[in-house]
């Protein structure tokens, strides 16, 4: 007999033709890094020394989390100017199980999460190893990536939750405050959680950015975050959620959230007693990244400046930025003759399921000069083929 596996692993887990391009030509001007560890941002080599604090030597397991590392993280939102109580948090491992532990929360098998489209794409692989369904709602460039109310009205019955990725992944915009209200007023309504992915809010790339969702009680919500990103720090794995919700929901969901984070306690305690230490410390790291996305994004405009045909769309906050181009070449096409051609790795926008081609998205991430090499090289391919 032959041995079945779960369909929600995907049948075909071989390589792409991008990906097999970039095994035969690794590219030197490599302008899809998302691990800020690996592009010369400089970490106080001192960093992790919160991590050896002998208390981690014995093990005091809480499933919501140690309330020292609770109370660092309620920090944090008091920094963004919300406040959130302990008692509404609970710690993970990190973004991606927080998902994961939201989805088995709130869904059946086979039931469906509102997932923006284009957004960060395992949000799609997350839903889909939990056994629920994703439908999308799409956000477009050309009318300031606002939601359309009647595509999310028009959800299927057995909707449970919708996600918003606030900025997003990669396109960089913000949930605009007047949608904000209008899709907390439908969730309440239709019972949906409302999942807000925060982990770029402390990077914004204008002078203005925006303020966090969390604490918001009119439908029941979960706001994401972690120290992968607000501090670089993506392998210490921690993460949290911050609930907030009417009275009646809000205690249930945070019961059984606790119930869910106690079949697996999967924080490490060292992180968790090293919390408020690493946010503390890690604020030299937050500003350093920042500021390497603020320079190569100015660096960007520049060199498009010169290409009439080339646009950025302004990203609001985040660690990408979206270049569109005529759609005279086939997007796979193109990012595979930039790899053999000129050894640069950007990433296609059907990655992200644009609503149309001619989309490139490219982290802001790389060392300035490698960045802006890359860039230079895109924009002169991209002038040949137009
Ligand atoms: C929008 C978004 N959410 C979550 C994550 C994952 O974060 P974590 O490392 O905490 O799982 C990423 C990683 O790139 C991301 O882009």
């Amino acid at each position: 007999m032959a041995l079945h596996f779960s369909s929600r692993i995907p049948a075909d887990l071989g390589p792409n033709r991008i990906t097999q391009a970039r095994a035969a030509h690794p590219p030197a001007y490599d302008l899809t890094v998302s691990n800020p560890t690996r592009c010369g941002i400089p970490y106080p080599p001192d960093l992790l020394q919160p991590l050896a604090d002998p208390a981690g030597l014995v093990y005091r397991p809480d499933p919501r989390g140690l309330a020292e590392a609770r109370r660092a993280v309620a920090g944090e939102y008091a920094r963004q100017g919300v406040a959130v109580p302990v008692e509404h948090l609970v710690l993970t491992a990190s973004t991606s199980e927080a998902y994961a532990l939201l989805f088995k929360l709130l869904c059946e098998p086979g039931e469906a999460v509102l997932i923006g489209v284009p957004s960060y794409p395992l949000c799609d692989h997350l839903a889909r190893v939990e056994g629920v369904r994703t439908e999308p709602y799409h956000l477009d460039p050309d009318h300031g990536w606002r939601l359309d109310p009647h595509e999310l009205a028009a959800a299927p019955a057995d909707t449970r939750a919708v996600v918003v990725v606030h900025p997003n992944n990669p396109t960089g915009s913000y949930l605009d405050p007047e949608d904000a209200a209008a899709l907390r007023a439908l969730c309440a309504e239709r019972g949906w959680a409302l999942i807000v992915d925060e982990v770029f809010l402390d990077f914004p790339l204008t002078a203005v950015g925006a303020r966090s969702l969390a604490g918001c009680a009119t439908c029941l919500t979960f706001a994401l975050g972690g120290l992968s990103k607000s501090v670089g720090l993506p392998q210490l794995k921690l993460g949290w959620i911050a609930a907030s919700g009417p009275d009646g929901v809000l205690g249930p969901a945070l019961e059984r959230l606790e119930y869910l984070a106690d079949t697996f306690l999967s924080v490490a305690t060292p992180v968790q007693l090293a919390a408020a230490e690493l946010l503390a410390r890690g604020g030299t790291v937050r500003a350093a990244i920042a500021a390497r996305c603020w320079s190569n994004l100015a660096a960007l405009r520049e060199v498009v400046r010169g290409h009439p045909s080339l646009e950025v769309l302004e990203p609001g906050g985040g660690w990408s930025a979206v270049l569109r181009f005529p759609a005279v070449i086939d997007e796979e096409d193109l990012v595979v003759e930039l790899i053999e051609r000129d050894s640069v790795a950007v990433q296609p926008g059907f990655y992200f399921d644009f609503l149309r081609d001619g989309h490139l998205v490219l982290s802001l991430l790389p060392e300035a000069a490698i960045f802006r090499a890359g860039v230079a090289r895109l924009a002169t391919r991209l002038r040949q083929l137009g």
